[in-house]
C-alpha cells in the first residue's frame, strides 16, 4: 500500500462539493460529511486524511507541508503568492474578481481612488499597471458596505451571482481575473509521494472531464 495523503479542504459548500470530487475520484471517507464538528477524518483503507480548514488557510498549511495537498481558490493563490504547485483548475467555485461601485460612479482620476477590498496585493498589482494613483483600504468581509457609506470610491472583490452588487444597488464595472477552486500540492510531498498524488491527479482530471 502507498503512503497516506493529508489533504485540506475548505470548510463549507464548496468544499463538500470538492470532497464529493474526491470520493468520487476513489479518495473516499464517508464519516467526513458527517454533521460533527471533527475537524480530522480519516480513512486508512483508501490512505487519506482529510482536515477541514478555513478557506483562506488552506495554502498556508500545504505550502508548510502540514497538508501534502488541499484545494483553494485562484484568488487567494494570486493574493498571497505562496511556496507550492498547482497542479489542477477543478472548476468548481467559478467566480470573478471585479471592481464594482455605485451605480454610474465615474472615476474621473483627478483624485486617489480609494479602493475597499480583502485583496490588497491584487489590488496594488492591478492599479499599479494602469498606473492609477490609488488608496487600498484593507477590510475583512462585507466589502459592498464600504462604497455606500462612502469609505471608498469603489471595491475590489469576489462576485459569483452578482445578487449582493444588485440587493446594494453597486455595479461591476471591470473583470479583475476569473477565479475558480484549484488543486495545490506541497513541493516536497509532491516528490515523496508522487505516486499518490499523480493517481490523486488523475482520478480529479476524470471528474473534471466528466462534468463539462
Ligand atoms: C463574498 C464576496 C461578496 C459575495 C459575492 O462574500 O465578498 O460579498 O460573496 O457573492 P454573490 O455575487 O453571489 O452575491 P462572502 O460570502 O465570502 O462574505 P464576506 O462578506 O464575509 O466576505
Amino acid at each position: 500500500m502507498g503512503q497516506m495523503l493529508q489533504i485540506a479542504l475548505p470548510k463549507g459548500r464548496l468544499g463538500e462539493k470538492v470532497f464529493k470530487m474526491f470520493a468520487a475520484a476513489g479518495f473516499d471517507c464517508p464519516e467526513a460529511l458527517e454533521d460533527t464538528r471533527k475537524l480530522i477524518f480519516e480513512n486508512a483503507e483508501a490512505g487519506v486524511c482529510f482536515f477541514w480548514v478555513k478557506p483562506s488557510d488552506v495554502a498556508i498549511y500545504v505550502e508548510r507541508g502540514a497538508a501534502d495537498v488541499g484545494v483553494v481558490g485562484k484568488d487567494i493563490l494570486m493574493e498571497y503568492k505562496p511556496e507550492l504547485f498547482e497542479l489542477l483548475d477543478l472548476e468548481v467555485g467559478k467566480c470573478r474578481l471585479a471592481v464594482a461601485g455605485k451605480k454610474g460612479f465615474y472615476d474621473s482620476t483627478e483624485h486617489t481612488l480609494r479602493v475597499a477590498t480583502k485583496f490588497p496585493s491584487i489590488t496594488m498589482e492591478y492599479y499599479g499597471k494602469k498606473c492609477r494613483d490609488i488608496d487600498i483600504i484593507k477590510l475583512n468581509g462585507s466589502i459592498e458596505l464600504a462604497p455606500i457609506l462612502g469609505l471608498s470610491d469603489v471595491i475590489l472583490d469576489i462576485v459569483e451571482t452578482g445578487k449582493t452588487l444588485l440587493e446594494n444597488d453597486l455595479e461591476p464595472f471591470e473583470t479583475v481575473a476569473e477565479v475558480s477552486a484549484r488543486l495545490v500540492a506541497n513541493r516536497s510531498a509532491f516528490q515523496f509521494k508522487n505516486k499518490e498524488i499523480q493517481r490523486l491527479l488523475e482520478g480529479l482530471k476524470a471528474q473534471v472531464e466528466a462534468k463539462r
